[in-house]
């Protein structure tokens, strides 16, 4: 889609999702989530799909996982207006179920039409369903807070915000990923590393709650995910 002024683009598209019945999800929502934020952001968040509060409030992200994901933000400094937010479908699915894949096929136009607009420098996904768009058959135990190229974008895979409200021990691990955001963004920018170290007890802590984290030893992949971090891909 060609327009010379995103936030017009982003609002056609929130119109077309409204109007969209390419596949059934439409029937049971309240409300389309198309989704929100800065049309210029330098990082795009992509999360799975609308769940019970968004679906009543049209925006994404608004109930319990959205407010760790506010917490997550905070603690880079940013908020949600500076940065997208969105899912890969913008209708909630029954019950929160899982999105199908022909559900996610046919959402994906809106998804690339986003995020060409916005042109982010780095796309986060956030959990399974978002992250196999581009990384099919990877394990997120093993790949998240890696950015790592995939065609033309930069994309740093993250757990699900949901899965820290279920799992205590992943929020050190998401939080820990979300802590080296913004010497990466800094790298990408071309700026001297002004890197916030992550705390050495947070990486730890990290390293060792990561399921599937890999054969090394705790210590060994908190260490060296920091390295590769910074190595890109
Ligand atoms: N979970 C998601 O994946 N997206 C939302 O918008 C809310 C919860």
């Amino acid at each position: 889609m060609e327009a010379a002024d995103p936030r017009r683009g982003l609002a056609v598209i929130a119109k077309q999702v409204a109007g969209c019945h390419d596949c059934p999800l439409y029937k049971g929502a309240t409300n389309p989530v198309p989704g929100e934020g800065s049309a210029t952001a330098e990082i795009m968040f992509v999360g799975e799909g609308p769940g019970f509060y968004e679906d009543k409030q049209g925006r994404p992200f608004v109930g319990a996982s959205g407010k760790f994901l506010d917490e997550l933000l905070a603690s880079i400094r940013l908020d949600r207006k500076s940065v997208f937010i969105t899912n890969v479908v913008k209708h909630r699915p029954p019950n929160n179920r899982d999105p199908q894949p022909d559900e996610i096929a046919a959402c994906k136009q809106y998804l690339d039409a986003q995020i060409e607009l916005v042109a982010p420098a780095v796309v986060v996904t956030l959990g399974r369903h978002s992250m196999q768009r581009y990384f099919p058959g990877e394990a997120i135990g093993r790949v998240h807070g890696q950015p790592r190229r995939k065609d033309d974008l930069i994309v740093v895979p993250m757990y699900h915000p949901a899965a820290a409200l279920h799992q205590q021990t992943l929020r050190q691990v998401i939080e820990a990923d979300f802590a080296r955001l913004p010497d990466f963004l800094a790298k990408l920018r071309g700026e001297p590393a002004a890197r916030t170290e992550v705390p050495p007890q947070l990486r730890r802590e990290a390293a060792a709650a990561a399921p599937d984290a890999g054969s090394g030893t705790a210590a060994a992949t908190a260490a060296e995910s920091d390295a590769q971090q910074m190595r890109l891909l």
